[in-house]
């Protein structure tokens, strides 16, 4: 298997190499690629010294290219990187609405990423973390309508989000007032209600990417979806906090048995003894903690429940990883 990755030292590409590594994925060959800015750099993979080149604007010679060097990028040049036959799984948002290009949650919809045309669209963070929680609550129990709050970490916004967190809480603590470029206002101590730009619905895009992507990747194009997406000063696991209304009868022992056999995720949910889902615990891990699952007062055959997932990881690289999988 020959190997590439596009945006080899962002915080999602760091991942991609942990990842392969750790789940010791068969690579044969494996390129490095950023911006002309890391050309030189070098990265080490399973005990050898790599070289980071710079991003080509021509074919890529690899039988599988992980791209994560955000959406313009590869709208440009997805297609030409995979003109020789290299199969490109894209992190960006880039693709992941064209109708010709699967959107791939491989415990959710792996037959889809049979489909390609060279390239495989991996899906929004925010998205990838909720639906290995709802996909099977939804085969359960069919589920009609999703209401979601985000709590979501600065790594989504790249390794300089992370950084920023961490420089301007300094800042804060030494007696500074905290600024920051990364996000609208500063994030230490902070909630921000806008992450993307906003929508004429009034809707930010970062909300309307969870719409979209839930019901494509689920097959479920009338499925009610209504999203709030927040930014918090946390480093890098998103927590989501969601009220699903469903058709059949559903009832928080039944929901927690089905997530309880359900690949992707662990379920934290013992009250009594404070275990719960949060970004610290589930930091680091492939699994998507969820918890909090209970039968909602508000609507009929509802429940609500509360996940977190590592952004850089289910939300991100692991999920790459996985759908590469797919193709050994
Ligand atoms: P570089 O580190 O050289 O800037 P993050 O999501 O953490 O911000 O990382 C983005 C990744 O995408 C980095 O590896 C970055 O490389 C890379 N990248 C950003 N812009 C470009 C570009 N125009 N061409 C190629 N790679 C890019």
């Amino acid at each position: 298997m020959r190997l590439a990755i596009v945006g080899a030292t962002g915080a999602v590409g760091r991942e991609l190499l942990n990842v392969l590594e750790d789940r010791n994925f068969p690579v044969d060959e494996l390129t490095l690629y950023a911006s002309s800015r890391s050309a030189g750099k070098t990265v080490s993979f399973r005990g050898e010294t790599l070289t980071v080149k710079e991003t080509p604007s021509a074919a890529i010679d690899a039988d599988i290219v992980l791209a994560s060097a955000g959406g313009s990028i590869s709208k440009k040049l997805a297609r030409t990187w995979s003109s020789k036959g290299a199969l490109v799984i894209d992190n960006s948002s880039a693709w992941r609405y064209d109708p010709d290009v699967p959107l791939v949650i491989p415990e959710i919809n792996p037959q889809d990423a049979k489909n390609h045309n060279g390239i495989i669209a991996n899906p929004n963070c925010t998205t990838a973390i909720l639906a290995v929680a709802l996909w099977p609550l939804h085969r359960a129990f069919k589920a009609s309508a999703v209401i979601v709050s985000t709590y979501q970490a600065t790594s989504g916004a790249g390794a300089e989000g992370m950084n920023e967190l961490l420089h301007e809480t300094e800042n804060y603590l030494n007696g500074k007032k905290p600024g920051g470029s990364v996000f609208q206002y500063p994030i230490p101590f902070n909630v921000i209600p806008h992450i993307d730009s906003f929508q004429d619905n009034g809707y930010t895009r970062e909300e309307m990417k969870v719409v979209w992507e839930t019901r494509k990747i689920f097959g479920a194009a009338e499925m009610k979806i209504s999203c709030t997406a927040v930014r918090i000063p946390t480093l890098r696991a998103h927590s989501e906090a969601a009220t699903v209304i469903f058709e059949k009868p559903a009832s928080a022992a039944a929901a927690r048995d089905v997530l309880a056999s359900s690949p992707g995720v662990k379920v934290v949910d013992d009250p009594a003894n404070n275990l719960y889902p949060m970004p610290l615990s589930a930091s680091g891990k492939w699994d998507v903690e969820v918890g909090r699952i209970r039968k909602n007062i508000a609507f009929e055959n509802a429940l609500d429940f509360f996940v977190s997932g590592d952004q850089l990881l289910k939300g991100a690289a692991l999920n790459t990883v996985q759908i590469a999988e797919l193709f050994i």
